[in-house]
């Protein structure tokens, strides 16, 4: 059964529509019937997207909108444009993000620029246009794109870690008001991408390693789980089955539960039990 919201005539909005997993949701979505807007700070690529979506929807079908989603003044220009220009919000795939490595004690600027765009991107975008979506009374999707990273906070990259794992913990408390707002027919949702081939993971590939998904499967497997009601959109890819993933997040919070370190899973000491851990049924 296709989900009711991803329906002819309905409106998506997706942010970081120019290109990798919000570029092939909005074409699923205009492939659907809908009505798309991409918003994007990319002004290049999301001409050259809306190119792309026109020659599948029709130009009338499709918007685009320069923002960073950063911004409080830009997003609220953006829904105020989606208003004006398609009369509301279905379906709302808050996506935009970046990636470009951080380290604890450097680059104070990439720190805030990393959180500026992953965190507080997603939570300006969901609580501009969330209160209108409600006000309408019709079905509605927010979807919010998070990361395992958020979840199993990896070393490496610390900054990115913790503005995933603030879009974890504000979509969980978005769903659970959203479940208990009288006459409230939207719900949230985290998207957990596995490995992606996309400009974010390329760093400087131009084939798809067969460990990575593409953008396109990610954004099928994406509505087939939002079709079965899932707020955990957990994502495999060809090299990470689910039991895997599930294994990896109970050991996460195993690091509590059990008095172990932080990150013990990368703890010399404990590299023995992790495996053990792993391999058990
Ligand atoms: N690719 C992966 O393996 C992977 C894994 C987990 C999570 N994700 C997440 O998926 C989302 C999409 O990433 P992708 O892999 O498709 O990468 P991508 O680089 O192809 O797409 C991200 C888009 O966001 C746009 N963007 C960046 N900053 C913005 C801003 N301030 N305002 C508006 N748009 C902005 C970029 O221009 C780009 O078009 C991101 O949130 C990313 O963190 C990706």
């Amino acid at each position: 059964m296709p989900h009711p919201v991803i329906a002819e005539g309905n409106v998506a909005v997706v942010t970081g529509g120019a290109s990798g997993i919000g570029l092939a949701a909005a074409t699923a979505f205009a492939r659907a019937g809908m009505k798309v807007c991409i918003a994007d700070v990319d002004e290049t690529r999301l001409a050259e997207a809306a190119t792309r979506l026109s020659s599948i929807a029709g130009a009338a079908q499709v918007m685009t909108s320069v923002t960073d989603v950063s911004r409080v003044d830009s997003v609220t220009e953006l829904e105020r444009a989606v208003g004006a220009h398609f009369g509301g919000t279905d379906l709302l795939m808050n996506n935009a993000g970046i990636q470009p490595g951080s380290t604890l004690f450097e680059e104070p600027d990439s720190w805030q620029r990393i959180i500026g765009v992953n965190m507080w991107g997603i939570i300006n975008v969901a609580r501009i246009f969330a209160p209108n979506m409600i006000a309408r009374g019709r079905p509605g999707l927010i979807v919010n794109t998070g990361s395992k990273q958020g979840i199993t906070t990896p070393p490496g990259d610390p900054a990115y870690n913790v503005s995933k794992a603030g879009v974890k913990a504000f979509t969980e408390a978005l769903q659970h008001e959203l479940r208990n707002t009288k006459g409230c027919h939207v719900t949230a949702h985290l998207l957990i991408p596995g490995f992606v081939f996309t400009g974010l993971t390329a760093k400087g590939r131009t084939e798809k390693p067969d460990s990575a998904w593409t953008p396109e499967q990610t954004v099928d497997f994406m509505i087939a789980r939002l079709e079965a009601g899932d707020f955990y959109i957990l994502c495999p890819d060809n090299d990470v089955p689910r039991a895997l993933d599930e294994k990896r997040m109970l050991w996460a919070a195993g690091d509590i539960v059990e008095n172990r370190p932080p990150l013990s899973r990368w703890h010399p000491d404990y590299a023995e039990a992790f495996a053990n851990f792993v391999n058990e049924d």
